[in-house]
């Protein structure tokens, strides 16, 4: 029989390429998204129902609907500078948005849940490769809103026997090779498409926001992961869940660094053209250096992230940037 999978934010960048990968592993992904940052187009893999978080009675009709056998929750707000500046907004959707919706699953007896959390839960910690057992301490509100959602998960495990698989992001990056669903955000705020768009002429020079890190070359220092193999880690950690696993935390990275400079160097590269760029100060809310530890996405899922080089991540995203848009 085949199986639904409630993917919320199916809508959005992350969703949109775990819709199609739960798809080609034989599942159908149900989307739940309320269009604030996601795109109907992008929905091509299965069902669209349209609702929000925030609306348990909506939440409920749709369990009560699909009867899903596993929850993958993607849908929130994801800009480290914007939860600076509104807080609120990242706690009421994030924090009490994933409450309606762990509470809804509880309920439903959908016991299953695959989580996106972030890098952004552990804070800036001088110059250490982070593990699932680092230290969590935030310094930004959307790393904040996420870290209690995984508190929350803990609790609802021992309240109501949910078990949840939770993936903590590095840098998401590049798109489907096939370019049937892509990164669109609006408005943009992520490194490689604004640096695209640069190239492009589509916005002005990107500025760069902070040149006095201490890092070799003084900008920011990320770990950058192929959103293909991402999604493939959430069939994964589903097929954990599913053969009773039980509850585990994993990172999704690469182990390897990449500062500003080098990302902007690399697409130089890959499109043949200077990318357009002003130093900036600092963004409120950035870590000096996030790169992950993932032995144990590899060893114990056997997660093998083979597009996850820079030159491929900026190649598929140049390749979807000509070619590929999404309408309201
Ligand atoms: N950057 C610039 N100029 C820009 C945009 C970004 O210099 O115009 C820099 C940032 O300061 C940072 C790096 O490029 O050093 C990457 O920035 P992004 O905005 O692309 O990504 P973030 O690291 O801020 O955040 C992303 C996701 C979060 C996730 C985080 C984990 O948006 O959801 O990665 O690091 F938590």
């Amino acid at each position: 029989m085949t199986q639904n999978v409630l993917v919320t934010g199916g809508a959005g960048y992350i969703g949109s390429h775990a819709c199609k990968k739960l798809r080609a592993a034989g599942y159908v992904p149900v989307t739940f998204d309320n269009l604030s940052t996601g795109w109907e187009d992008a929905v091509k893999f299965g069902p669209f129902e349209r609702g929000d978080l925030l609306d348990r009675a909506r939440l409920d009709e749709v369990f009560s609907k699909y009867q899903p056998i596993t929850v993958m929750h993607f849908a929130a707000f994801s800009q480290v500078g914007e939860s600076m500046k509104d807080p609120g907004k990242y706690w009421r959707n994030n924090v009490i948005g994933s409450l309606q919706l762990i509470e809804a699953a509880a309920d439903a007896g959908c016991l299953n849940f695959v989580f996106s959390s972030t890098c952004a839960t552990y804070g800036d910690q001088d110059n250490i490769v982070l593990n699932e057992d680092s230290v969590q301490l935030p310094i930004n509100s959307y790393g904040a809103s996420k870290r209690t959602i995984e508190d929350i998960l803990a609790n609802f495990e021992q309240s109501h026997s949910l078990k949840s698989v939770i993936f903590r992001y590095f840098n998401v990056a590049g798109c489907d090779p096939e370019g049937e669903v892509g990164e669109f955000h609006q408005p943009e705020t992520h490194l490689i498409p604004l640096m695209l768009d640069a190239i492009t002429e589509k916005r002005d020079a990107l500025t760069i926001f902070g040149t006095d890190y201490d890092t070799p070359d003084g900008t920011c220092i990320r770990d950058y992961v192929h959103v293909c193999d991402l999604v493939d880690a959430h069939v994964l950690g589903l097929k954990w869940l599913e053969n009773d696993k039980g509850s585990r935390v994993f990172n999704l990275g690469t182990g390897k660094g990449f500062s500003v400079r080098e990302v902007l160097e690399q697409s130089r590269v890959v499109t043949n053209k200077q990318v357009p760029h002003v130093e900036g100060p600092r963004r409120a809310g950035d870590c000096t250096k996030l790169v992950s530890g993932s032995e144990r996405a590899v060893t114990e899922l056997g997660w093998l992230p083979e597009r996850s080089n820079m030159k491929t991540m900026i190649e598929d995203a140049w390749n979807w940037h000509q070619t590929g848009h999404y309408e309201k």
